[in-house]
């Protein structure tokens, strides 16, 4: 049978120094590429694979979570062996439980205690650890401080202001000759990063969260239409049309080369920005997300990673020594320094060094700490459906093919008949 990895890059780890007589396995982990994931992951995984003299195969997969979560269910869907520690997303448990093992049988409970008590909740699936938590994210503000200086501006507190000032530098700048100059950049592509960002524009203004966590489907309000009229004004004016078809690393890429005055995205994107070639290292500060308005609150969605080993693995018990390794203390504070990821135990936040390189990461601790979820334990199997529908009526209401009131009804109609009943 063709390896239902064919055509998926792998990376292959040294093999050194086997112990006499010890059985040495080939384990192969799948990391994302987003920024300098794929990198950390692979020098965590050689690590390992020298200090246990096991080999690992990194296998990279799309940046797209949407994308990302296809090919894992086809992989999953016939059993196959082909990979044994999975990356997963934070809103996947319910979708893939059946097809991991319970870590909780393997990593001692101290270890497991170590980590944010919510996160091993979220990777809890009927009394199984389904996933051991390895990084958190959440959706934060990057601002250029050295334009906001020029023009006397204040971080923006609410979105209304965001918009004002990105409008007002974006043509300042143009005027003084950047005529690629942008106000805003983030992610509006029809992907799950979507879902992300308009739950925390929809959330800011009092719009609830798509689904409440009892099950009752509550989209469709003024305030969740209110938040998405704004953020339509966006497109081609303080954002690029292009923006309809960004995710995380194209806004980056605007953000990085100096071409946007704001950039919502996960804290990954600060290392990057901040690193020696970068030509605007230096110059970013990082922020809460704004409120919608003054009645409104900021929302930070609540994003991150966590490994999983298959069931399917012929090798599980090495899988979970892997595992272990890439999710303790010392390997989350590497990446924490190394890639600006978000370590998921809380006693790294007192870390010195982690702090000196990432100083948001303690300014920010509540941001991190009560990041807002998205829907996806009450809709288990069905959130990623529930999500589609979502970002889609979204990206209808940003390319201008819908009103948000008349998305948001048909939403409201469509997430009724998934859940067969009107509530989960
Ligand atoms: C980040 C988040 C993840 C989210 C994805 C959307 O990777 O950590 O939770 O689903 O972005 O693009």
């Amino acid at each position: 049978m063709r390896s239902l990895l064919n055509g998926v890059a792998l990376l292959g780890a040294a093999l050194t120094m086997t112990a006499p007589g010890a059985h040495a396995a080939t384990i192969a982990i799948s990391c994302g590429a987003v920024g300098l994931e794929l990198q950390l992951c692979q020098d965590g995984a050689n690590a390992w694979a020298e200090a246990t003299g096991n080999q690992v195969n990194v296998i990279s997969t799309p940046n797209s979570a949407t994308e990302r979560l296809a090919l894992y269910q086809q992989i999953l869907a016939a059993n196959s062996a082909d990979i044994d520690v999975y990356q997963i997303d934070v809103i996947w448990p319910g979708i893939l439980a059946n097809h991991f093992i319970d870590l909780a049988e393997h990593v001692d409970q101290e270890a497991v205690d170590q980590h944010f008590e919510a996160i091993v909740q979220n990777n809890t699936v009927d009394d199984r650890l389904v996933a051991m938590p390895w990084f958190t994210d959440a959706g934060i503000l990057y601002y250029r401080t050295d334009l906001l200086d020029k023009y006397g501006k204040e971080p923006p507190t609410t979105w209304q202001e965001l918009t004002e000032t990105a409008r007002e530098i974006q043509e300042g700048e143009r005027a003084e000759g950047n005529d690629r100059m942008q106000g805003f950049v983030f992610q509006a592509k029809a992907y799950e990063g979507l879902t992300c960002d308009a739950l925390e524009w929809i959330d800011s203004f009092g719009g609830g969260q798509i689904v409440t966590d009892d099950g009752a489907i509550t989209i469709n309000n003024d305030n969740a239409a209110a938040a998405l009229d704004l953020a339509a004004t966006w497109i081609g004016g303080i954002a690029p049309e292009g923006v309809l078809n960004y995710a995380e690393e194209e806004s980056r890429g605007v953000f990085q080369s100096g071409n946007a005055v704001f950039m919502r995205n996960w804290p990954y994107a600060w290392a990057l920005g901040n690193a020696p070639d970068s030509p605007i290292t230096g110059k970013i500060g990082v922020s809460q997300l704004p409120k919608g308005g003054d009645d409104g609150k900021p929302t930070g969605v609540l994003g991150g990673w966590q490994l999983a080993v298959s069931k399917y693995s012929q090798n599980a018990e090495l899988a979970v020594d892997l595992v272990r390794h890439l999710t303790s203390a010392d390997e989350q504070k590497r990446r924490a320094i190394e890639g600006s990821y978000n370590p998921t135990i809380a006693a790294l936040y007192q870390d010195e060094e982690i702090l000196a390189a990432t100083p948001f990461f303690g300014a920010l601790y509540e941001t991190f700490t009560n990041a807002v979820a998205r829907p996806s334990r009450v809709t288990g199997e069905k959130y990623n459906q529930v999500s589609s529908e979502f970002f889609n009526a979204v990206h209808a209401v940003l390319s201008g093919k819908s009103d948000a009131a008349s998305s948001l009804a048909a939403l409201e109609g469509r997430l009724d008949r998934l859940s067969r009943g009107g509530r989960w």
